[in-house]
């Protein structure tokens, strides 16, 4: 995965100085269990929490005029019905461009979740902060891998930064 942090280059307007880029948006998903990060077995998930992972993606994005919306859940159908909006049923200009999504458990087990980001068709970036490969079995597949534009796990709260710069790398091209 690339952790190139180049600033994220509107596309070239040389052909229609006046033309209107519009900021882009990205959907930041985090699913059960995520809140507790920090108290949540800290020796697998790290003594960051997801308020301060949230802030500091918030201000590196806004540093590119990039928008967040965050969303965490512990419903399987909440996450679906957030994905869904933001993904495809918003007016238009609250949709978002692409998403980082820590599914959490329901990696393991979600076709609902994989579906709905199927039917947004925006792309995503799974990530996970332990490596799920070194777990478990059945921590080991993901419903969601084979779909994602790339999958960030083992790096801890970083993955989340990494993702991002991918996306603020990538996003004017999605
Ligand atoms: C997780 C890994 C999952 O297996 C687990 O259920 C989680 C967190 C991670 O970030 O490492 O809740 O997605």
């Amino acid at each position: 995965m690339s952790t190139n942090t180049a600033p994220s280059t509107p596309p070239s307007t040389a052909n229609n100085a006046q033309a209107k880029i519009p900021n882009r948006t990205l959907l930041v998903v985090n699913g059960p269990n995520l809140n507790l990060l920090g108290k949540r077995e800290p020796e697998i998930y790290g003594h960051t929490t997801l308020e301060d992972i949230e802030a500091n993606l918030k201000q590196k994005a806004a540093a590119h005029d990039v928008r967040l919306i965050f969303v965490q859940s512990n419903h399987e159908g909440e996450l679906v019905e957030r994905i869904q909006h933001y993904g495809l049923l918003a007016e238009p200009e609250q949709l978002v461009d692409a998403v980082i999504i820590n599914p959490a458990a329901f990696t393991h087990t979600s076709v609902a979740l994989r579906d709905a980001l199927a039917a947004t068709k925006k792309p995503f970036i799974e990530v996970h902060l332990s490596n799920i490969h070194q777990r478990e079995p059945f921590r080991q597949h993901s419903y969601f891998s084979d779909l994602a534009v790339g999958v960030i796990c083992g790096c801890g709260h970083l993955g989340y930064e990494m993702a991002l710069d991918y996306w603020l790398t990538h996003l004017y091209t999605v």
